[in-house]
C-alpha cells in the first residue's frame, strides 16, 4: 500500500486509480441515463473538483453538455470556516438550465446548500449534485445530499485526486486517508 507524509501527517492509499475509475464510470453512466435528450450545464466547483470533472465529462455517453467553473471558499486546512465566499463568480447564464454541480467532496454540505440557493435564485430549472466523495455523517444541510456519489466515506480527512491539504497534493493519482 502506498503512503504519503504531508505536513507531519501520515496518509495511506484508500482508493486506487482503478477504483476511482470504476466509481467515476458508475456516476457517469447514471448521469448519461438521467440526462438523455437534455443539455445539462456542469458547474465545476474549483479548485478541488477539476480532476474528477475532467474524468467525469469524458466518461459520459451521448450527453450534449456545457461546462463552466465557479470558485468558492468555505474551508481551510482541517476545519470548516462555515462561510462561503465567491472567488470566481459564475460566468454562464443558468436561467432555464439543468445544472449539475460537480464537487470533489460533500462534507457539512454548506457549500452545496449555498450554491443550490444561488443557482435557483438565478432561474435554474434543476440543480443536482455529482460528488466524488460524500461524508454522510457530517451532513448538516439535508438538501445537499449529492444525487450522484463516487464513494461514501466516514469522517476521515482525505487528500489526492483534486483534494488538497492547504493547497498541496491535489495531483496525487489516488485518494489517501489520514492515519491518526
Ligand atoms: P462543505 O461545504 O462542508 O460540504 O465542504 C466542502 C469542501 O470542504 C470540499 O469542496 C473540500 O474543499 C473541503 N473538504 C471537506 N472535507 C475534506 C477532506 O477530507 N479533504 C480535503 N478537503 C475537504
Amino acid at each position: 500500500m502506498r503512503t504519503i507524509d504531508e505536513q507531519g501527517y501520515h496518509f495511506e492509499e484508500w482508493l486506487t486509480p482503478e477504483q476511482i475509475r470504476a466509481d467515476v464510470q458508475q456516476v457517469a453512466d447514471r448521469i448519461s441515463a438521467d440526462y438523455k435528450g437534455k443539455e445539462p450545464l456542469f458547474v465545476v466547483v474549483l479548485n478541488g473538483a477539476f480532476v474528477f470533472a475532467a474524468d467525469l465529462i469524458r466518461a459520459l455517453k451521448n450527453v450534449r453538455c456545457e461546462i463552466t467553473f465557479i470558485r468558492v471558499s468555505s474551508y481551510w486546512g482541517m476545519s470548516s470556516k462555515g462561510q462561503l465566499e465567491f472567488i470566481v463568480p459564475l460566468q454562464q447564464v443558468v436561467d432555464q438550465r439543468d445544472v449539475v454541480i460537480v464537487e470533489d467532496i460533500v462534507d457539512t454540505g454548506l457549500t452545496i446548500h449555498q450554491l443550490k440557493a444561488h443557482f435557483r435564485a438565478l432561474g435554474a430549472t434543476s440543480t443536482r449534485v455529482a460528488s466524488m466523495l460524500f461524508k454522510p455523517n457530517k451532513l448538516e444541510y439535508e438538501d445537499s445530499k449529492p444525487d450522484y456519489v463516487g464513494h461514501e466515506i466516514t469522517d476521515e480527512f482525505v487528500i489526492g485526486y483534486g483534494l488538497d491539504f492547504d493547497g498541496f497534493v491535489r495531483n496525487l493519482d489516488a485518494i489517501y486517508k489520514v492515519k491518526e
